[in-house]
């Protein structure tokens, strides 16, 4: 069997720089290498209410938006099928069986899942619904039989769970029906996770610290002009520091020694600008507006796309979806067969 892609994200809301290093930039290289038998996007709107679940309407609307924001990126639907999760209801299927062949004491030593649990603060409201979505996420990937799936490295944890249960379910029931994968992360660690402007690990629309893709030129100057750097750097001439500043953190993950050429021909790669910064002389809006620069050359191709893509109106977006959604029901179907076969659950054949 060839290389089968697979992915996806949560419809919670637009996505943002972090998601593109963190893996639409993966994506897209993929889809243009072209180094697979089929590449599937999954709009994760299941996923996405089991901590949503009293707030459908934001997954809706989103829906859309996650997929001319991948659009927008390059990712192209003559290449890739987009499909929406919740309607392939053969993922709930498979779901369902994986569930005995998890503990649940092994649910709670998810990493991801504990990292989530202590954000949320659920307390005695802790929904099932929530720490099955491992498993679920299992059942979205071996449905496809996908072998490489480009995610950031928070879903790490996602991947070995899912490889758990592929090894069970084939030792369990002597069978060969599911087939294992492997996470593909981003090229430099510095895009595992991109902080947010203000330095917090995470980025998110309650926060305000995210940059988004579709951000204009205005906003994205605005933000960048807002980053957090080091607060002892005050005068020029003091030294500053390079960790923890956020728009070194972003230079490593964006920019390359051209941008220097182009843009700061005064030193020629980030480890020169580095150690001029931590010896002092460099002034903090000079590396926002080196840094501004970058992000829109990165951000110019993604709006222009946008605003052809915008064109449509949304039942041109809904018919990608539709077509995608369809030719991934015929996979997983097929899946299904053969993992109730491998359970005896095979009655009327
Ligand atoms: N958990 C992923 C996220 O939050 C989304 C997702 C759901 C996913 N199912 C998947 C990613 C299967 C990769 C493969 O971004």
């Amino acid at each position: 069997m060839g290389n089968i892609i697979l992915t996806g994200d949560r419809p919670t809301g637009n996505l943002h720089l972090g998601h593109l290093v963190g893996s639409v930039r993966t994506r897209v290289k993929m889809q243009d290498e072209g180094n697979y038998d089929k590449m599937y996007i999954m709009i994760a709107d299941s996923q996405a209410l089991t901590d949503n679940f009293d707030n459908p309407k934001k997954v809706k609307e989103n829906l859309l938006n996650v997929l001319i924001d991948y659009m927008s990126c390059g990712l192209d639907p003559e290449k890739v099928t987009f499909f929406i999760q919740s309607e392939v209801s053969e993922l709930t299927e498979l779901t369902f069986y994986y569930m005995n062949i998890v503990t649940f004491n092994r649910l709670k030593r998810n990493p991801t899942i504990k990292t989530e649990l202590a954000l949320r603060n659920f307390e005695g409201t802790l929904p099932v619904g929530f720490m099955c979505y491992p498993i679920s996420q299992a059942a979205d990937i071996t449905a496809f039989k996908a072998n490489i799936i480009p995610v950031g490295d928070d879903q790490l944890p996602m991947i070995e769970q899912a490889n758990e249960i592929v090894d069970r379910f084939n030792s369990i029931y002597k069978c060969k029906v599911l087939r294992r994968c492997e996470a593909v992360l981003p090229e430099t660690e510095s895009s595992f996770r991109l902080p947010g402007i203000d330095g917090m690990a995470k980025m998110s629309k309650s926060l305000g610290n995210c940059i988004y893709l579709k951000d204009d030129s205005e906003t994205v100057k605005k933000q960048v002009m807002k980053m957090y750097t080091d607060p002892n750097h005050i005068n020029i001439g003091d030294p500053g520091k390079v960790e923890g500043n956020v728009v070194f953190t972003y230079l490593d993950s964006f920019c390359n020694d051209e941008h220097f050429a182009k843009y700061y021909p005064e030193f020629k790669n980030l480890d020169e600008l580095k150690s001029a910064y931590q010896h002092g002389g460099i002034g903090d809006v000079k590396i926002k507006m080196f840094l501004y620069n970058i992000l829109e050359e990165v951000l110019t191709p993604i709006r222009e796309r946008r605003a052809e893509l915008l064109k449509h109106d949304d039942a041109y977006f809904m018919d990608i979806l539709k077509k995608g959604t369809a030719e991934a029901r015929t996979v997983a179907s097929k899946t299904v067969k053969e993992v109730k076969a491998a359970m005896l659950l095979n009655y009327f054949e």
